[in-house]
């Protein structure tokens, strides 16, 4: 892989990273055909990381897709590489000795709930970097938290890749698409876009001029309670700073609208960025 990569720079080519677990829906597709306008080269890395997974979590149960994912990229022409390197691969000596933790930005939210997953996906992006050398590489906003800790790690290592957003993709009724929607049941399915009601409701309020962290906070609390399947993780505005929560919003900042909500097996987040006017 990084023989390629280095032929590529050799010949003055521009090489675009975006890294997946695989099961590409149509965001991952919309990262790749973003990634097509940062660069003359597309990678895109697939492989399910289980250092960011909990003991309780679906690591096994996670879905891999390789030969569908690979004619979905190959339709759009969308890559010129796949890369998918097999488990031993990556981490030869099964668990990691060393680490990337970006402090504070993942000590919130989804660091809470989710002990460990962000130093797994700050190191496998790390080792995911080093390997495919990428000029730039692409994420979704979904994932805000991991999006700005990634950004974070980048520029304190001086890894010397820009490092995308790319908005989320949804369904017509605001659901983000998410390979987890499809441990979804029915039923479930038709609650789950509470999250997004949640946050826009959110982003709505602080256009409208309110500034108190905690009266955002309660109207989410309280739009997530209308969906009786759904088990509240968090609801919580924070600084992009910080990823801590904020409790006046100052005009010209940048705050996260958070949530993240559990319905059966299935954990769903979402979130809004907002610039404060
Ligand atoms: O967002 C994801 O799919 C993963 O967290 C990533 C960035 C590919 C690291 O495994």
């Amino acid at each position: 892989m990084r023989e390629f990569s280095r032929s590529r720079h050799g010949a003055g080519s521009t090489i675009v990273l975006v890294p997946t677990m695989g099961a590409l829906h149509e965001g991952h597709l919309a990262l790749a055909r973003a990634a097509k306008e940062y660069g003359d080269i597309v990678i895109v890395s697939i492989f399910v990381n289980h250092t960011q997974f909990g003991p309780e979590e679906d690591f096994s149960a996670y879905p891999r897709t390789l030969e569908k994912d690979c004619l979905k990229l190959e339709k759009e022409d969308l890559a010129a590489v796949v890369f998918a390197p097999s488990q031993e691969e990556m981490y030869p000596d099964g668990e990691p000795k060393t680490w990337i933790t970006v402090n504070r930005l993942s000590d919130h939210l989804c660091g809470i709930s989710r002990p460990g997953h962000f130093r797994g996906v700050a190191t496998v992006v790390v080792k995911l970097f080093t390997i495919c050398q990428p000029d730039v590489a692409i994420f979704g906003l979904k994932d805000a938290q991991q999006f700005y800790v990634i950004r974070k790690l980048t520029a304190d290592l001086n890894l010397g890749v820009e490092v995308i957003g790319v908005q989320t993709v949804r369904e017509t009724d605001g659901l983000a698409l998410s390979s987890r929607n499809q441990y979804l049941t029915k039923e479930e399915r038709g609650q789950a876009p509470i999250l997004y009601r949640a946050v826009s409701n959110a982003k709505e309020l602080v256009e409208s001029g309110i500034r108190e962290g905690e009266r955002i906070r309660e109207q989410m609390l309280s739009d997530i309670q209308e969906a009786n399947l759904g088990r509240l993780d968090y609801a919580e505005v924070v600084g992009s700073a910080d990823f801590y929560p904020v409790e006046i919003l100052e005009s010209g900042s940048t705050v996260i609208a958070a949530v993240a909500v559990y319905f059966g097996s299935a954990r769903l987040i979402d979130n809004q960025i907002i610039r404060v006017p």
